[in-house]
């Protein structure tokens, strides 16, 4: 197995430049690739911007920011992106005919035992593996975004992983800081999104209903499980609860949860409408001009204070 510190990461979106500062930020040397230049620009702006944040964080010293921006190379093509990295991670659009033929290029010019990895969120593993010649070398690697800040990565291997490849890629998103999670089974959604799904459709379903606004259904949230889930996860919450008193809830809360099999007629009609969140200035919140960045500048400081706090313990 090569294990020299070059990285391709492909698309310099959301994720793509998230995981590049990753990365970069370890000490390996990594190529960003993206379709063109101002896609790649863009990229580099926002791991400059984060950088930025993580020094004013306390996270980073700030002299050490222009050393991590030299170890990332940007590039429009991907035989240069590829050919000389053990680890190439795509984070590339989720369609699966982009996935598949973006890993016959990638294939035709990585090295022969280069390691593949797919940022997907909702293909399963067995169904990428089919785009995949080497399946050996394949495997998910889910990050979440920020993903230059939120610690979780699951990994999902296919049938045909080499069990040593799974445990270097383990070692590996450690390296980088990461908290990785090994799925024994491949599932939609893995672990996180169902748990996450599981909660939001509860969330619409209760604001749907009437029973408290918004913002009061995301306090009891914020200030309640999830304060508390940021160390102790919901099975280790439901042990301290007491598994007697957690059966009676369950047998008592349950017949009464949503349990819909599509998404709420009110998602349906905030977004048949426009109102898509921040990316429309309103969504189940209203955003005013200028509003957003100020609140993205403002999550990417708590997340990252928390990650210090997290550190600590
Ligand atoms: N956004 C999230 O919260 C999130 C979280 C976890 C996983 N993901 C997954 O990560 C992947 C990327 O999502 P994103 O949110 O970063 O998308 P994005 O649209 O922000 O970025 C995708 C980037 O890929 C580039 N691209 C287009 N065609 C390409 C190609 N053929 N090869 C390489 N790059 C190409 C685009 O120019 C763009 O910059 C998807 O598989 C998505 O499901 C997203």
């Amino acid at each position: 197995m090569q294990s020299n510190k070059n990285i391709a990461v492909l698309g310099a979106g959301t994720m793509g430049h998230g995981i590049a500062q990753l990365y970069a930020m370890s000490g390996y040397q990594v190529m960003l690739y993206d379709i063109d230049d101002a896609a790649t620009q863009r990229g580099l702006v926002q791991i400059q911007t984060s950088l930025q944040h993580f020094a004013d964080s306390g996270l980073i010293e700030k002299d050490t920011i222009q050393g991590i921006l030299n170890n990332i190379q940007l590039t429009t093509s991907i035989q240069e992106a590829v050919s000389k990295a053990s680890i190439i991670t795509e984070a590339a659009p989720e369609i699966l005919d982009l996935k598949y033929k973006l890993f016959q290029t990638i294939e035709a010019f990585a090295s022969k035992d280069a390691i593949i990895l797919s940022n997907t969120s909702s293909f399963a593993v067995e169904v990428l593996a089919q785009g995949i010649q080497h399946k050996n070398r394949f495997l998910i690697t889910h990050f979440f975004n920020p993903a230059q800040i939120v610690p979780l990565v699951e990994i999902v291997a296919n049938q045909e992983s080499s069990p040593e490849i799974v445990s270097y890629i383990e070692h590996v998103m450690r390296v980088i800081g990461k908290e990785p999670v090994l799925l024994q089974k491949d599932k939609p959604g893995f672990i996180a999104n169902r748990l996450q799904a599981a909660l939001v459709r509860e969330a619409l379903h209760l604001l749907n209903e009437g029973v408290a606004d918004a913002k009061s259904i995301d306090t009891a949230i914020t200030a309640g499980p999830g304060f508390r889930w940021a160390f102790i996860g919901p099975l280790e919450t439901t042990d301290f609860g007491g598994l007697d008193i957690w059966r009676n809830v369950l047998n008592n809360l349950s017949p009464t949860l949503n349990n819909a099999d599509k998404a709420p007629e009110l998602l349906d009609s905030l977004v048949e409408n426009q109102h898509l969140g921040i990316k429309t200035g309103g969504g189940i919140y209203d955003y005013p001009e200028n509003s957003v960045s100020q609140k993205t500048v403002r999550r990417d400081r708590q997340f990252l204070l928390l990650n210090k706090l997290k550190k600590e313990f």
